[in-house]
């Protein structure tokens, strides 16, 4: 069950091109520079992330949160890369991420999305649905912590035999 987010002015959306300075900022200020030599940054440059499946939170006229989505394949199977999810500093802990996450899963359920993965802590990610997924399936383009790699099942055993590399969907 989800806990409500507080602010009554609080509004998730679908992003828009006129967010994407915005959400540049809340990514530099969440990853700093180290974010441009990331795996999943490699997956993105090759497959840019999908704004229909990307959303922001906005509290009055400001972006306040943010999450992405991108459609990839992994062995040939499309799938989503979810990240980066971040939250303005002064606005964490209220329900902002998990809320994000939610509305993510229910955007690309909606979009007849099957399975999505990233690359986070699990501490915060398996109470939301995300599981480990087997190490060594999901390949990326680069050096990442193969334990860190969660998946969520948005049909019944969407992640059963998938493996392989992560590539731009065909
Ligand atoms: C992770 C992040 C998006 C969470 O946003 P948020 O709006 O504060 O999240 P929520 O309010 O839904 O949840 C907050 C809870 O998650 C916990 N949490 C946050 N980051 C966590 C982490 N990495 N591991 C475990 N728990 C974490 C908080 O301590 C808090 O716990 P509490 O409810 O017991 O106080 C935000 O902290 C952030 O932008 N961090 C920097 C960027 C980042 O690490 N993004 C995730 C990439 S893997």
């Amino acid at each position: 069950m989800l806990s409500l987010v507080q602010d009554l002015d609080l509004r998730f959306g679908a992003e828009l091109a006129e967010h994407a300075d915005a959400i540049e900022d809340i990514a530099a200020e969440a990853f700093g520079p180290g974010r441009f030599t990331r795996a999943a940054e490699r997956v993105r440059e090759r497959s840019p992330h999908d704004p229909a499946l990307s959303l922001v939170a906005v509290l009055g006229s400001e972006i306040v949160g943010s999450v992405r989505q991108t459609r990839v394949a992994v062995g040939g199977v499309p799938v989503l890369m979810l990240g980066p999810l971040a939250v303005r500093p002064r606005f964490k802990k209220r329900g902002i991420g998990r809320t994000l996450l939610a509305l993510a899963a229910d955007t690309a359920r909606l979009a007849g999305e099957r399975a999505i993965f990233l690359v986070g802590d699990r501490a915060y990610y398996t109470p939301l649905g995300y599981r480990p997924l087997p190490i060594g399936s999901i390949v990326m383009p680069g050096p990442v912590d193969e334990a860190r790699i969660l998946g969520l099942d948005l049909v019944p055993g969407a992640w059963q035999g998938v493996a392989g590399l992560v590539e731009p969907r065909r």
